[in-house]
């Protein structure tokens, strides 16, 4: 009797577990609920504060809390026409086809007048390095200043609409004015875009603007941001965290940027032909000179391969660095036995070198490229295949070659933290 009692009670749990299971299978709220209580919680503030409520709002009234915002200029000419830019921050993209950007303006400003005359304006995206002026095209009016001579940027008439652009922004939009609102204390104005054009030292081998390359500037609650680090496609995080939606993986596993590139390296050997763009290479090799050197001796010298015939030649020769193939550029780290000072100071160059070395691969990293280290001294045979290819001078001595290139996604980084490499003195050691 007792026995049967028991088998009734495991009998109905089963089936109550089993009919909850079918309820939230494919009930979005489910899904949520799971998403919310294990996804986007600052594990941090609950560390450190016990009274921290996760998700608690608090209302702040009427604010203007969308985030992040761009910091746009836009370009006019006043009636007499003078060239005129001002920022501003009340602006989108508004309708796909045609393709259209609504900017709001305060009738008090020079270019509300100016755009109503003219029908016509200009979007100019400045990188994030174009801050102070930005902040001058958004603090002066051209009733007063003229903004262009105060900045010394330069005005170019645009091609297809009665506006100007600024020479030095990487992004110009020209538009013609089709519709406008009244909202209250701003006019919307709603411009059809007639030409997008482009710096070429922000776009990618396919003609696409990098956003990396560009790194817009950011305006939210008052201040100047730059663009933070690219997290996933469209749709990427979806499939890849399964079951936790819009939480990227990499924000519960490193504390920052820079420690997320310092544990993403890896050496990868695999490459796509798409090119690398002389920016890209400029990145990395001033990554690689910011290097610390023994009494800032600096004993180096970059050289940067890009002729395929000579990668290929280095690739044929050289026993471990096959990839050389495929890569699209390699730079060649050598020291500089001029600069690398006397007997005990000389002995520091490979130090420096690597230091530089390390640079350069966590450079490339963290712009999408793929590196790899491959040695060439102290190996005698590698360091003359390296010195007659290169037509190296007798003082540049070449430590190592690092092909470079976009990676295919075969290579993917080790794990290699051990407890067990670390000695303490006397401190307890909890770190798992
Ligand atoms: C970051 C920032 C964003 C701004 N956004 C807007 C905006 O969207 N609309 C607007 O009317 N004024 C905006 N302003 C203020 C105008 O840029 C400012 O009034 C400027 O002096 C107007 O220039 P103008 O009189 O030469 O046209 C912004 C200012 C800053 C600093």
């Amino acid at each position: 009797m007792q026995k049967s009692k028991y088998l009734n009670v495991v009998l109905a749990t089963a089936v109550l577990v089993l009919a909850i299971l079918l309820a939230t299978k494919n009930d979005p709220s489910a899904m949520r609920k799971k998403h919310t209580s294990t996804a986007s919680i600052d594990a941090q503030r609950y560390a450190t504060d016990s009274t921290y409520v996760p998700f608690k709002k608090q209302s702040l009234g009427v604010r203007a809390e969308l985030h992040p915002k761009p910091a746009a200029v836009i370009g006019t000419y006043d009636q007499s026409g003078k060239p005129n830019i001002m920022t501003a921050a009340w602006i989108g993209i508004s309708n796909s086809n045609p393709l259209s950007i609504a900017v709001s303006m305060r009738p008090a400003t020079y270019s509300y007048g100016n755009v109503t005359e003219t029908g016509f304006f200009t979007v100019n995206i400045p990188s994030s390095d174009m801050v102070r002026y930005v902040d001058y095209a958004g603090r002066f009016s051209g009733r007063d200043v003229d903004k262009f001579k105060e900045t010394g940027l330069t005005p170019v008439r645009a091609e297809f609409v009665n506006a100007p652009y600024v020479k030095e922004f990487p992004i110009v939009i020209e538009c013609e004015l089709t519709a406008f609102h009244e909202l209250g204390s701003h006019r919307q104005f709603i411009g059809k875009v007639i030409d997008v054009k482009a710096d070429e030292a922000i776009l990618d081998a396919n003609g696409k603007v990098d956003v990396k390359l560009l790194n817009p500037l950011i305006y939210a609650g008052g201040k100047y941001y730059e663009t933070g680090s690219f997290i996933a496609e469209v749709g990427e995080s979806l499939h890849e965290i399964d079951g936790q939606p819009f939480v990227p993986a990499y924000r519960k596993k490193y504390e920052n940027e820079i420690l997320k590139v310092i544990h993403s390296r890896k050496s990868v050997r695999h490459f796509t032909e798409q090119a690398i763009s002389n920016k890209h290479i400029e990145l990395l090799l001033r990554a690689g000179m910011a290097a610390p050197t023994a009494v800032n001796r600096q004993p180096w010298a970059f050289y940067v391969v890009t002729n395929r015939k000579t990668l290929d030649a280095l690739g044929e020769a050289l026993p471990y660095a096959k990839m050389l193939h495929q890569a699209q550029v390699a730079i060649v780290v050598c020291g500089d036995m001029d600069k690398a000072g006397n007997l005990k100071d000389q002995g520091y160059w490979v130090q420096d070198c690597s230091a530089a070395t390390q640079n350069v691969l966590l450079a490339a990293e963290s712009l999408g490229l793929g590196a790899v280290w491959t040695a060439v001294y102290p190996y005698d045979d590698r360091t003359k295949v390296v010195i007659e290819s290169l037509n190296l001078p007798e003082k540049h001595l070449p430590l190592n070659v690092i092909p470079i290139g976009y990676p295919t996604g075969e290579d993917q980084p080790k794990d290699k933290w051990n407890p067990e490499n670390i000695f303490w003195d006397e401190k307890v050691n909890d770190i798992q």
